[in-house]
């Protein structure tokens, strides 16, 4: 028994809230009725203010009737093992999940791929380049789906030796520049909007920045048929923070499904649909690398109107005396 128990009024020990049970298993056991099950409570130990768990367990006496005996055992050491225990089993039941998850991705276009394989192999001349682009197509997926994943799995290992003051200004037009064929190419108009020319400072790792503003907006543009997606760039000095928006004209995000979007592999239904396919992995990446720059992500989505996501990062006012963060 800890020393917290030990030479302790039983009465001062058990839980207010518990001490009722206490008393009603006393008085059953002195009418003769013992009290097998125990009473199990937690308590705050006033030094540490460290959860205690203990066990009070009354047992009635054959001489002299009418008394009883009550045990306090302390049990937090059990209690906690097995809370870990659970906490334990949770995450490998997450791991499987994911990696079924994962075998399977990697599965269906290795599938697909040696199915062309075979047809472009017994075809005749003209259809051979169809057949080519639709491995390509399924090559170029797999390829998306070890990278995501590699990110992913970077990211348990936060460098900080990278960090660095980044310019979320000309990331973002860097992104333009590169996303721009994109849009042109489904007839859809891009636009940045930004406060002014100057540079808008952030700490953090130009790479992964780089990697959550070209996730937002290349699902802006994959899940948007008509219209137009905008990024916007807000200076919010007064909370010492910067605001990003990437907002689209798309498909949307059906409200039962919005709280799911952040989980590794899932895609929506109606995102499945959409080509080219996705690899479930893109907002997971995002949400991490944000954390990672204590900042924050939320979304405003409706069905067939469009999505926005908004994306809050701690701004760097005074780049001479700004520390990176921890
Ligand atoms: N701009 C958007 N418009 C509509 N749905 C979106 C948008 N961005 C993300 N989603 C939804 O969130 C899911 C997860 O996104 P993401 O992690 O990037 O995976 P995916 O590879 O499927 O794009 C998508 O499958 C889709 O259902
Ligand atoms: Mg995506």
């Amino acid at each position: 028994m800890a020393e917290a128990t030990v030479g302790t009024n039983f009465l001062t020990l058990s839980h207010r809230a518990k001490r009722f049970d206490v008393e009603n298993a006393i008085q059953q056991a002195n009418a003769g009725r013992s009290h097998k099950q125990g009473i199990e409570y937690q308590w705050q130990d006033a030094l540490t203010a460290s959860p205690i768990w203990r066990k009070i367990t009354v047992a009635p006496m054959r001489w002299p009737k009418g008394q009883s005996i009550v045990s306090i055992q302390e049990i937090t050491d059990q209690i906690t093992h097995q809370i870990q225990l659970e906490n334990y089993e949770a995450e490998l039941l997450e791991l499987k999940t994911n990696f079924s998850s994962l075998v399977h991705d990697l599965r269906s276009p290795l599938t697909s791929f040696k199915l062309y394989l075979d047809l472009l192999q017994k075809a005749k001349t003209g259809k051979k380049e169809k057949y080519l682009t639709i491995m390509h197509q399924e090559i170029m997926h797999m390829n998306k789906l070890v990278d995501d994943l590699l990110a992913l799995s970077r990211l348990e290992i936060p460098d900080v030796h990278s960090l660095a003051l980044v310019d979320i200004m000309s990331l973002v037009q860097e992104v333009v520049v590169v996303e721009q064929p994109i849009a042109n190419d489904k007839g859809l108009t891009l636009r940045f909007l930004f406060p002014n020319e100057e540079p808008v400072w952030v700490w953090g790792q130009s790479r992964q920045l780089l990697r959550v503003v070209t996730n937002l907006v290349s699902n802006a543009l994959r899940y948007t048929a008509v219209g137009t997606v905008t990024i916007q760039l807000k200076l919010e000095p007064e909370q010492n923070r910067v605001e990003l928006t990437v907002s689209d004209t798309g498909i949307g995000i059906a409200p039962e499904v919005l709280p799911f979007i952040f989980e590794p592999f899932f895609r929506s239904p109606r995102a499945q649909a959409v080509t080219p396919k996705g690899t479930g992995l893109g907002l997971a990446i995002v949400k991490r690398i944000i954390a990672l720059h204590n900042g924050s992500i939320d979304v405003f989505s409706e069905l067939n109107q469009g999505t926005s996501f908004r994306i809050f990062l701690p701004l760097v006012r005074d780049t001479a005396v700004s520390q990176p963060s921890p």
